[in-house]
């Protein structure tokens, strides 16, 4: 059966974008039940509902005084809404308790750098500032801590001689665009399981 998705989301929602036409395209076996934003503004928002994708937003008051009822909130939502996977796209918050019970092993996160190199919200820049000659693409299981969780999938990006933060941060992007849906059809197939070591393996 399709993956039923909940998508969150703080921003553009360029990846939230490549999961839709990957699934108008027949490359993604999934329906997106509901995408949850952590920001009013999010441009993300937009896109949901030109696909006709309901949204639910939380508010910053929210997450700054009682976290752990923000995600109460988000589970019961995605649960509601049939959701029995979640992906992560540009969420800038912490997924907790109430989250991580209610989908265990069953939240995705996607995070520009090859884990556990440059975790954090600034993976991009710290990756160019470090100079290093390859960076690359994380799809990783969510857990407790911030930018953890078994690695599902990596793909390299080459920092080419010359080339500015800008011109690394579209290629980034476009190897996410591509990444981030083949991952989730893998996991559509029945084809991603955490082993008893801990790690993801792929049938
Ligand atoms: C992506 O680079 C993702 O890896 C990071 O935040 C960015 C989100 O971009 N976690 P978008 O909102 O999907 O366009």
């Amino acid at each position: 059966m399709a993956l039923q998705l909940g998508i969150l989301i703080s921003g553009n929602g360029s990846n939230l974008q490549a999961i839709v036409d990957a699934i108008a395209a027949g490359k993604l076996d999934a329906t997106v039940k509901l995408v949850v934003s952590s920001r009013v503004d999010a441009f993300g928002l937009k896109r949901a509902e030109r696909a006709g994708i309901p949204t639910l937003t939380i508010s910053r008051e929210l997450y700054d005084t009682d976290p752990l009822a923000a995600d109460t909130i988000i589970a019961n939502a995605l649960h509601s809404a049939g959701v029995d996977y979640v992906a992560m796209a540009g969420y800038m918050r912490m997924v907790r308790a109430p989250m991580l019970s209610s989908f265990p092993n069953r939240i995705v996160n996607l995070h520009p750098a090859l884990l556990p190199s440059f975790r954090g919200a600034h993976a991009i820049a710290d990756a160019y500032n470090a100079g290093v000659k390859v960076t690359g693409v994380t799809v990783h299981f969510a857990d407790e801590h911030y930018d953890r969780g078994p690695i599902i999938a990596q793909r390299a990006v080459p920092v080419a001689e010359g080339c500015t933060i800008a011109e690394l941060e579209n290629d980034i992007h476009a190897v996410e665009h591509e990444l981030y849906p083949s991952t989730l059809q893998l996991i559509a197939q029945g084809r991603v399981r955490v082993g008893d070591d801990g790690r993801v393996h792929i049938s």
